[in-house]
């Protein structure tokens, strides 16, 4: 069943960060499926000519651009060699992330900065740099959190800390570039299947215990995530910004509780 219109991004440019994988790469096929050219930046370049191909075959148009996100000369260049690719860019999915669970106890310096500098980090230096090309025509920014940010969770101190810090500098981002015509939202996910984080973070028999505590008594999946993108990136979203939009099947309303 067709959940929107047909075409709703034609002549738009998107670019998504950790487009290689998980949540990333089901966006960009999303945004590509629905007519926009994608630019998929990740640091594993084979992962990212996997998905730029399958894009490829289905009749879209995709991009490959190797880098860091925490590197920001990376990151300028990717925003510039996709506007010089497209012409243009319209759409930005900050999807990059890393995880792994550890107690705060045991966590390093390192580790903890690791996290900050892939999620929140990395999501202001995107943000930053296409800036300028986004605020041409106007465009807006989607960044992919997690319940996490505002949820205590065990053994997420570190991840909890970045996603945090993305709600709120969206917020921030949203006051400042309204005028600029661009709108700055949030995703926050709960868990959602076939994702590396969710191999990370309930592995074997903890997922069975999780999705039995879900309200909706399941994980998401990568489309559902995905379609909530469209939607805030689409027509039907063109009055929202600043918003975080909540996608857990209703998990956050046990707080940070889930195993029990
Ligand atoms: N438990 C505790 N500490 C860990 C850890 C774990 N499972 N994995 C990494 N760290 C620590 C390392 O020990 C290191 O700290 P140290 O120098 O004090 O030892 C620090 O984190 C950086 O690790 P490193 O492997 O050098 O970082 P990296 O830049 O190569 O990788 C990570 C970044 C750690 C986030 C890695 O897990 C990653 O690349 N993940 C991407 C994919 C991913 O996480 N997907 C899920 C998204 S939800």
């Amino acid at each position: 069943m067709a959940l929107f219109k047909e075409n709703l991004l034609a002549g738009q440019v998107a670019l998504i960060t950790g487009g290689g994988s998980g949540i990333g790469a089901g966006i960009a096929q999303l945004l590509a499926q629905q007519g926009a050219r994608v630019a998929l930046m990740g640091r594993r370049v084979e992962k990212l000519e996997e998905v730029a191909s399958t894009i490829r075959s289905a009749g879209g148009s995709a991009l490959t651009l190797p880098g860091d996100v925490r590197d920001y000369a990376h990151v300028e260049a990717s925003v510039k060699r996709c506007v010089e690719e497209y012409g243009r860019l319209d759409i930005v999915i900050n999807g990059a992330a890393g995880n792994f669970p550890v107690p705060a106890s045991q966590l390093s310096s390192n580790g903890f900065k690791a996290v900050m500098d892939i999620d929140l980090l990395g999501t202001f230096h995107v943000c930053r740099a296409a800036f300028e090309p986004l605020s041409r025509q106007g465009g807006c920014i989607v960044s992919i959190t997690a319940t996490q940010a505002f949820v205590p969770t065990m053994l997420q101190a570190h991840v909890g800390a970045a996603k945090a810090g993305i709600e709120k500098m969206t917020k921030d981002l949203a006051l400042e570039w309204g005028s600029f015509g661009i709108r700055v939202n949030t995703i926050a996910p709960g868990p959602v299947a076939g994702t590396e984080g969710m191999a990370r973070l309930a592995p074997g028999g903890m997922a069975e215990t999780l999705k039995k505590n879900v309200p909706l008594q399941r994980y998401a999946t990568i489309e559902e995530i995905a379609g909530g993108v469209l939607f805030l990136v689409s027509p039907a979203g063109s009055y929202i910004t600043g918003a975080m939009l909540l996608m857990d099947g209703g998990l956050a309303l046990l707080g940070g509780r889930i195993f029990e």
